[in-house]
């Protein structure tokens, strides 16, 4: 017998067709397309990711899905819509270029929209509320395809937004996933865990997107078991910039030069202290070999003491005995 798919579910299914071929085929699509073409979406990329346009009305989904013969009960429990303190409802999402949210299977559970107007007081993003089906601190945009795609890839690679996931996947990423936003929660670094052991974090190159890679790294560290690789952009640019700025092989090769946490942090580090001064450049050390000896790998310990010590020009020897001193200090 066939499963029978949730009233939710369902009205979800049937919102993404709706969106998508009023983007592809209407009139009032027009709007969204051209944004979509600004953004150099492609009408093979907006297929594969399902995305769609919320045209500007305050009902055109709810008489749709209403004619479909959905109860006002379901339509409000679906967060699609906003409820007056009438009870009337009202489409939630207007002018707005929509992201479908994906459950680990690729069922639609909630989405996304992106707002298409200049008006700069409105939310860029507008996500669905948390409802039966959706909870965000589990979403994971993209995540059902990447994990088909991790198995050849044979990594994850993490991104804060949709539109990195999608550009990522144009140049050739196919297992890209979005975290909505730089607050990576517990219950994902799970789900991460149970799908592949090697995970890429290419947040944004501004501040907040590398500070975020540092708060994701401990996160994935505390977890454990996790190969980790940290790429951060030049020019505060992030994914989706940096592939139509430099193009698909320069981002490649951004992604193949994801450094280890260790050299992540260390350059972290370095960048507090001006080396140039020895005071500083003393201190710089003894936190440096700080970090090295939280390793429990000797092979580690010892390649990053030897690539500090030929960095800073300074002997393997002195820093190996700071390393041993910090060791039986911290165990
Ligand atoms: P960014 O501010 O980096 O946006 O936020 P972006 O992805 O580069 O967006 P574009 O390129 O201007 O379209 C990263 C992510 O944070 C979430 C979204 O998931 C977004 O992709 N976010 C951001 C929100 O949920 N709401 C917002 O208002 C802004
Ligand atoms: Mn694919
Ligand atoms: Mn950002
Ligand atoms: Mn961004
Ligand atoms: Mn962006």
């Amino acid at each position: 017998t066939p499963v029978q798919m949730s009233p939710l579910l369902k009205i979800h299914q049937d919102a993404t067709s709706f969106y998508h071929h009023v983007l592809l085929t209407t009139q009032a699509g027009e709007r969204g397309m051209k944004y979509a073409r600004e953004r150099e979406l492609s009408e093979e990329l907006l297929d594969h990711f399902q995305i769609g346009y919320a045209p500007n009305s305050e009902n055109v989904l709810l008489t749709y899905l209403r004619g479909k013969g959905y109860s006002d009960d379901n339509l409000a429990k679906s967060g699609l819509f906003i409820q007056s303190k009438d009870g009337r409802l009202f489409d939630r999402f207007r002018d707005r270029l929509m992201f479908p949210l994906g459950d680990e299977s690729g069922k639609v559970i909630g989405f996304s929209g992106r707002r298409i107007s200049q008006d700069k007081t409105e939310a860029k993003y507008m996500n669905s509320p948390e409802t039966e089906i959706f909870t965000k601190s589990k979403a994971l945009f993209h995540f059902s395809e990447a994990k088909k795609a991790a198995r050849r890839e044979g990594h994850l690679v993490l991104y804060e937004g949709y539109m990195d996931v999608i550009s990522a996947y144009k140049a050739g990423v196919h297992s890209g996933i979005a975290s909505m936003g730089t607050s990576l929660t517990d219950q994902q670094v799970y789900m991460l865990k149970r799908t592949s052991r090697n995970i890429i974090v290419n947040y944004d190159g501004d501040d907040p997107g590398v500070h975020a890679e540092e708060r994701a790294a401990k996160m994935f560290q505390q977890a454990g078991g996790f190969n980790l690789g940290i790429v951060v952009l030049p020019e505060k640019l992030d994914p989706d910039e940096y592939v139509k700025k430099y193009g698909a092989e320069k981002y490649l090769e951004e992604v193949k030069g994801a450094l280890s946490p260790t050299d992540f942090f260390l350059k972290r580090l370095a960048k507090k202290y001006n080396l140039k001064n020895d005071r500083e450049r003393i201190t710089f050390l003894s936190e440096a070999v700080k970090q090295i000896a939280q390793l429990s790998n000797p092979v580690e310990q010892d390649l990053y003491i030897d690539k500090l010590a030929k960095q800073q020009g300074v002997s393997k020897d002195s820093l190996k005995i700071n390393l041993m001193r910090e060791r039986r200090r911290l165990f």
